[in-house]
């Protein structure tokens, strides 16, 4: 990193709270733990107070280990808590939504009119038939009509998925199917970098095997598709003209908000669902004291709809809180490297949540970008998906927050739906590194093998004790996964397993070290390395594939495949028929057309076999020591040690 070696890392530095930052904060005493922590049921039941319920609940939680019930009978409606609630005030006309569009057109929305295009295509989506638990499948572009689709589903009470714009036509078709989607909202296109993303044409391939879906309702975006081919299709704007906002339905606490798909340990990504009350309350709640969100900020979470953090703090929980939330289309680069700094300086946003990836991507690029630019309007800031090194921390703290800005750095996954581990920017002092603790309400603990909490210092795996309200409710149609993937690692004790390790220091600070399990972290999207091997494995080329992630400097972790061909195709590359350039270039385009240019492998290594255990087990630990350079450790269970120098050397070749 170019930046990088011009700081002095102390070995622990520490941040504290500003004066001013203190002064003002939503959360200025730490008894807010201790009340927590004495009865959380309490602190959760008066947290649910933020929201507007139709009937409260009986009871704050039923524990039945691994099924929980927050807010037991209580009834309310997601979309209306995040918008009509809100026109009862002043709020009525302020900024619900400021979108800037990658060449740069702009569209204000104001909570009056987020109610009445989300009501409109509320009762659009009911007369096309989607009825209460009708899943909708959602596959747009960073714009308005994205939040606005995911909204109008929580309206009538249709579970919604939304898939990343950057996945393939197949990763769609196969969600669709595993979710039974009646209706896909799609788009035309969007921008990236300035070129169309070609959404409605992925979309058409992924629908030739979709029984579920009898409605696609396109948006338009970039009038790149000005025809529509069938009578399945129809205009979002057309299908607009005639509706009037439709009531919201009335939702037990229960019942669905959504499905997001997301990788796990095997081959086939698996459908998080997550509830209605306790879900809204977890994200609202902890918005509101993690990045202490007030009226006046304009509130600028760079994720994407299509992961969790877009669900959680791109949507539900800034407007359940009344926020005023930027929305940007495309790429930080485009069309120069300085795109974000000049959106915060036009629309003077306050609070800036972003992803370790882009932050070491600036630097990268250079501090030169911000020279010139007004930062000062940032008050907070904020990161998500993966660790995030010290060096990167304070670069974004001394950088982009000018020194001034907690830098709040949040642990959570798709499956806990909420922050989990975070500072209280008025109280925690910030360690850069580290996710800091737990928030108040949760038990978290660094256990060994067994279960039993290690000791500071030492290395453990990351779980959580006791239920929290944004907590997923099961693996959608497959019960089974739920428990034994998050709830059976440790016998006897009804623990959720995260899949990250991570150490405590004498502070009790969490420090989070990484997936433990065969996920890997690409730019901070999560994919399995079993998936991008079955991906690789279809190719009618290869025989066997094992997948790692390497260390990145960028990324993160960057995905690297160890690939056996089959042997007439070995023999037409050995009589010059064929290269292996070709292939792995064909190789990296299939996973491309399989999952999505995200999951396009950084490296393909060919060899003539994978190193494997007298068992048949694929040593992808030595995989990864060979493609870091390390030490190999104990390889006496290797049934054919002598693949290993005929790896490194291959390794060491086509590095050059
Ligand atoms: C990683 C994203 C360290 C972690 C919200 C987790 C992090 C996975 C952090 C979840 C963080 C997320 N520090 N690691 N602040 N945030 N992770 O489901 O490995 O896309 O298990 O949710 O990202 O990724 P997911």
């Amino acid at each position: 990193m170019a930046q990088s070696g011009k700081m002095v890392l102390p070995e622990e530095q520490v941040f504290y709270p500003p004066e001013r930052f203190v002064r003002q904060a939503n959360v200025k005493s730490r008894e807010i733990y201790a009340k927590a922590q004495a009865s959380p049921e309490l602190f959760w039941a008066l947290q649910a107070e933020r929201l507007e319920w139709f009937r409260k609940w009986d009871k704050v939680l039923e524990w039945e280990p691994p099924f929980a019930r927050w807010f037991v009978n209580a009834k309310l409606n997601v979309c209306y808590n995040c918008v009509d609630r809100h026109l009862k005030t002043w709020r009525r006309n302020k900024a619900a939504l400021l979108f800037e569009g990658e060449p740069g057109d702009k569209q204000v929305y104001t909570y009056w009119d987020l109610y009445q295009e989300v009501g409109r295509l509320a009762a659009a989506l009911q007369r096309l038939g989607v009825k209460k638990g009708d899943r909708v499948a959602i596959y747009l572009p960073m714009i308005p009509q994205l939040p606005i689709a995911m909204l109008a589903c929580a309206r009538i009470g249709a579970p919604h998925l939304v898939i990343f714009g950057g996945f393939s036509a197949e990763a769609l078709r196969d969600r669709i199917n595993d979710a039974g989607a009646k209706v896909l909202i799609t788009a035309d296109g969007g921008w990236r970098r300035g070129k169309v993303v070609p959404l409605l044409r992925n979309a058409r391939l992924a629908l030739d095997a979709t029984p579920s879906v009898e409605k696609v309702v396109v948006v338009q975006r970039v009038g790149q598709e000005m025809e529509l081919l069938s009578p399945t299709e129809c205009w979002y704007h057309e299908l607009l003209e005639e509706e009037t906002p439709c009531p919201p339905e009335e939702m037990d606490s229960e019942d669905m908000l959504f499905i997001l798909y997301t990788s796990g340990t095997t081959g086939r990504p698996k459908g998080v669902v997550h509830t209605s009350g306790g879900y809204l309350v977890g994200v609202t709640t902890t918005l509101h004291m993690t990045f202490d969100l007030k009226d006046e900020d304009v509130y600028w979470c760079t994720a994407d709809c299509g992961w969790i953090t877009g669900h959680s703090y791109l949507v539900y929980g800034p407007l359940a809180n009344g926020a005023t939330v930027l929305l940007y289309e495309g790429a930080p680069d485009w069309p120069r490297p300085d795109r974000f700094w000049q959106i915060i300086e036009r629309y003077g946003v306050t609070i800036f949540y972003t992803a370790p990836t882009a932050i070491r991507a600036f630097m990268r690029w250079g501090e030169q970008w911000l020279d010139g630019r007004n930062l000062s309007s940032l008050r907070l800031l904020g990161t998500v998906g993966e660790p995030i090194n010290p060096e990167a921390w304070l670069w974004f703290y001394q950088y982009v927050g000018q020194g001034r800005c907690p830098v709040v750095d949040t642990w959570w996954q798709t499956e806990t739906g909420m922050h989990i581990i975070a500072a209280l920017p008025g109280i925690t002092p910030l360690k850069p590194g580290s996710a800091t603790v737990p928030l108040p309400g949760l038990k978290v603990e660094v256990v060994d093998k067994e279960g039993n909490p290690v000791p500071p210092g030492q290395d453990g795996l990351l779980v959580l004790k006791e239920p929290w309200p944004a907590m997923m409710r099961t693996v959608y149609g497959d019960e089974e996964r739920y428990v034994q993937e998050y709830w059976s690692r440790f016998p006897g004790k009804w623990y959720y397993f995260a899949g990250d390790g991570a150490r405590k220091d004498n502070h009790h600070y969490l420090w989070i070290l990484g997936r433990v399990d065969d996920v890997v972290n690409v730019a901070g999207h999560r994919m399995s390395t079993m998936e991008l091997e079955s991906a690789l494995v279809e190719h009618p080329t290869v025989a066997e594939a094992a997948v790692i992630g390497k260390p990145h400097e960028i990324k993160g972790q960057a995905i690297v495949a160890f690939v056996t061909l089959k042997d007439e195709i070995f023999a037409a590359i050995k009589r010059g028929e064929w290269s292996w350039r070709e292939t792995e270039d064909e190789l990296k385009a299939h996973v491309t057309v399989k999952i999505g240019a995200i999951a396009r492998p950084d490296n393909i290594y060919f060899t003539a076999e994978l190193p494997k255990t007298r068992s048949g087990k694929i040593m992808r630990r030595l995989l990864r020591a060979i493609a870091e350079g390390k030490i190999l450790g104990d390889i006496s269970t290797l049934a054919n040690p002598e693949v290993i120098a005929e790896l490194k050397r291959r390794y060491g070749d086509q590095e050059v």
